[in-house]
């Protein structure tokens, strides 16, 4: 049977199309005003790659903060169970999963059936988010998808010390005022960033095999910065989307909801 995963985030909706545990199809988009929208079309997306309708589709399952107003699913999970089940699915070793999106940050233990043991989240402010990024790749006129890159080539530490985003953002132009390089002041905000979330971690003791999910996964040297900060090597995800894997793991809680429902009949 085919099942679907709709992830609808603070800042992107996401779509996920399995079949026997294998992804047929994925979409993400950046989110609308209005969730329900977000989720129309970003499954919409996701079909169309794949040449199907939603009659195909045997089993639904949202998740994200807009996970109550999508109109087709058939339950919604949270975000934090799946992630889990996401990461886990792809790497079935992991026993901590650090998801990083555009309005939190949340490190979450898991056992070795990929449960939720203990969870940790920071949604108080924007300091260890997407969107701080996003803000500060805005205020040094860069794209969000070469902050990696370029914080690589850095050669002088330098230090942010706010944690509020407004106030870091001013001191981001205080440091492009006194000229400093541009690959400084990122490597810096990775640091920052790799700080905040790596004591949400600590908080619920670090697990030895750590994976990161969430968009800001993509970013090279947030994953380097977090791996320093721990004092591990994060694991990868191979061959799978960080961004992916909380609708990856709604479509797997589908698919469980399904293979259910046949066994019941
Ligand atoms: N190619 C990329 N390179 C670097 N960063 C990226 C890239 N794509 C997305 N991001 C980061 O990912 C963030 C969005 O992540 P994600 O899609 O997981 O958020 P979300 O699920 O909508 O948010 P939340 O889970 O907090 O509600 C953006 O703010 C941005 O910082
Ligand atoms: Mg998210």
């Amino acid at each position: 049977m085919i099942v679907a995963g709709c992830d609808i985030g603070s800042l992107t909706a996401k779509a996920v199309l399995m079949e026997h545990g294998k992804v047929l199809a994925d979409a993400v988009m950046r989110a609308k005003t209005r969730p329900s929208e977000s989720a129309d079309e970003v499954m919409q997306m996701a079909m169309q790659k794949a040449g199907l309708n939603m009659d195909d589709v045997g089993c639904v399952v949202g998740t994200g903060y807009g996970r109550e107003q999508v109109s087709f699913v058939d339950s919604v999970e949270s975000e934090i169970s799946c992630h889990a089940k996401g990461a886990w699915h792809v790497r079935p070793s992991v026993r901590m999963v650090i998801d990083i999106g555009g309005q939190d940050a949340k490190a979450t233990r898991i056992d070795k059936n990929g449960n939720v043991v203990r969870y940790l989240y920071n949604d108080k402010c924007a300091s260890g988010t997407g969107r701080f990024l996003e803000v500060m790749a805005e205020a040094l006129e860069i794209p969000l998808e070469k902050m990696g890159d370029v914080g690589a080539r850095s050669t002088e530490k330098l230090t942010i010390s706010n944690q509020c985003v407004i106030f870091a953002e001013t001191e981001v132009i205080s440091l492009v005022n006194e000229g400093k390089e541009t690959s400084d002041i990122i490597h810096a905000l990775h640091q920052a960033l790799a700080k905040r979330v790596a004591s949400l971690a600590k908080s619920i003791e670090v697990a030895e095999e750590v994976v990161m999910t969430g968009g800001v996964a993509k970013n090279s040297g947030v994953f380097q910065a977090i791996s320093e900060t721990l004092g591990i090597q994060l694991k990868p995800l191979d061959g799978m989307d960080p961004q992916l894997i909380g609708a990856m793991g709604a479509a797997l809680y589908a698919q469980e909801k399904a293979a259910a429902a046949q066994e019941a009949v």
